[in-house]
């Protein structure tokens, strides 16, 4: 059976079983490289609100053992251009200092967020940090940040679905559709 697209998405992007596969990957490639590691010492932080399907799959598919926690940033609000400015609005629980830190994204556009947390982060004196990006969009990044786990490369286009975002909407999509651009132009 075929579920239609809502009226707002232009096309599928990258369908469930795309996704699956390659948070799959990308959770086997975590698991080896943090092999041996104890629960205590490994936190994934989600940066919410977009990254919590990916967060969630991602980690369900870790053969290592983790915490999970979460941070929120504020820079788009509503609008549809990244202002440059981020605010913290709501810190992690877990102290991060001494302890192997992996930041969870579920996508890099102008690189600012992930920027602005990637410092915020590497002050705290972690034991280590990295960065695990569902999706990136090289067309549009202004600043240089390190993406150590990437799922896709794509193009510069307005997407939704699997915890992405218009004007809050579409989150729960299953796939990663593209919006059609009459929506954000209006
Ligand atoms: C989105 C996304 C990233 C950020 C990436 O968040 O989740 O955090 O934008 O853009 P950048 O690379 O240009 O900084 P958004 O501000 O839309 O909030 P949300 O996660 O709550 O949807």
């Amino acid at each position: 059976m075929t579920v239609p697209l809502p009226d707002s998405v232009e096309r599928v992007l990258l369908d469930e079983a795309t996704i699956a596969h390659r948070v799959q990957e990308m959770a086997d490639a975590i698991s080896d490289d943090y092999r041996g590691i104890r629960n205590e010492d490994f936190l994934l932080v989600g940066v919410l609100k977009g990254s919590f399907i990916f967060l969630a799959d991602l980690a369900r598919r870790l053969t290592v053992p983790h915490r999970v926690d979460f941070i929120a940033v504020s820079s788009y609000a509503d609008s549809v251009e990244s202002s440059g400015s981020v605010r913290l609005m709501l810190d992690t629980r877990a102290d991060v200092a001494g302890r192997h830190v992996l930041i969870v994204e579920d996508i890099l556009d102008t690189g600012y967020t992930l920027h602005y947390l990637y410092r915020l982060f590497e002050a705290r004196g972690p034991a280590s940090l990295r960065t695990a990006v569902l999706l990136m969009k090289p067309e549009r990044r202004k600043m240089d940040v390190p993406v150590h786990y990437l799922g896709f490369s794509i193009p510069d286009v307005w997407v939704v679905g699997f915890g992405l975002d218009y004007a809050d909407r579409f989150r729960t999509l299953p796939y990663i559709g593209v919006l059609k651009e009459s929506v954000y132009r209006e």
